[in-house]
């Protein structure tokens, strides 16, 4: 029998998830179909309801619903609960279990770029919102050698680093302005705000100037695929990291949780890529 997949946000129109999960489904045999449903806040338990009934095997959350959904599942995986939002729900049998592959998404594509072993890094993280939680979430469980978030609101900040402290007593907290200063002790600068973002492509969220040499930039912005923050990282000659890896790290791990089998990443990287009209980095 064809087994329906999806995604609920609003809007989906542009999101590539069909595209990637539809294609890997094909290289797999899977007889399997993934659409993008475009549901509105109001009509979120309908819905989350109707993929219940109407046996949808997994689905995909994306803004705005990743906090809402939590309300309407019939169980919550731990590392959701920690993250605080739920980006992926598995269907068993009308039970719905909600997971967050976000976090340990990007992580995995961040791995597969380091020389130096992460648990050796010094990292910064820039930006106090969701996904900046759920990456704070995964560096911090999988262990680095100082973890700091910089944010233009401060509480936000500390609320996360409060959140942490079940999983790491010593994540600091500090102003943008002092992060600069002292921009050339981290390793791993990773931009977790929109800054950067289609339309406003010319926007920067931090200052190259101080970065080290050596030092990797991440931005999890994958569209533009090259943001204006790491095209001048690149031209430094820093090692640059978008946003692409994640999102297709996400999806992996997702589509695992649904099928048991695992999709070929790079191939779904080239999808998301050529789709982009770009090139990888
Ligand atoms: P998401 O859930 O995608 O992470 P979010 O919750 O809106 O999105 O969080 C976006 C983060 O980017 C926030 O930390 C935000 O800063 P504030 O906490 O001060 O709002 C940060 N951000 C977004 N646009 C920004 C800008 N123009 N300058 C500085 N920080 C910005």
């Amino acid at each position: 029998m064809n087994k329906l997949y999806g995604l609920i946000g609003h809007p989906v129109g542009h999101s590539m998830s069909p595209l990637m999960h539809n294609d890997a489904f094909r290289q797999l045999g899977i007889n399997g179909h993934y659409h993008a449903f475009d549901v509105r806040e109001e009509k979120l338990s309908e819905a989350v309801n109707a993929m219940r009934v109407l046996n949808v095997t997994g689905f995909n959350v994306t803004i705005p619903h990743k906090v809402a959904i939590m309300n309407y599942l019939d169980e919550i995986d731990e590392e959701a609960k920690m993250i605080g939002a739920v980006n992926t729900v598995v269907n068993i049998e009308g039970h719905l279990i909600g997971y967050n592959t976000d976090g340990r998404g990007y992580l995995t594509s961040l791995l597969r770029l380091l020389k130096k072993p992460l648990k050796d890094s010094n990292i910064l993280v820039i930006g106090a919102g969701g996904a900046a939680r759920a990456v704070v979430i995964a560096m911090a469980t999988h262990g680095v050698a100082e973890l700091t978030i910089t944010n233009r609101t401060r509480e936000k900040a500390v609320m996360i680093q409060n959140h942490c402290k079940k999983i790491r007593q010593d994540i600091n907290v500090i102003p943008l302005d002092n992060a600069k200063k002292i921009a050339d002790k981290y390793d791993i600068i990773i931009n977790t705000t929109s800054i950067g973002m289609s339309p406003n492509i010319d926007a920067i969220p931090f200052p190259i100037e101080n970065i080290k040499q050596k030092a990797i930039l991440s931005d999890l912005i994958y569209n533009p695929l090259k943001t204006k923050w790491l095209e001048l990282g690149e031209k430094k000659g820093l090692t640059i990291h978008n946003g692409v890896g994640m999102f297709v790290e996400q999806g992996v791990l997702a589509f695992q949780k649904w099928t048991n089998q695992k999709p070929n990443s790079e191939r779904m990287t080239e999808v998301v890529i050529e789709k982009l009209g770009g090139s990888t980095c």
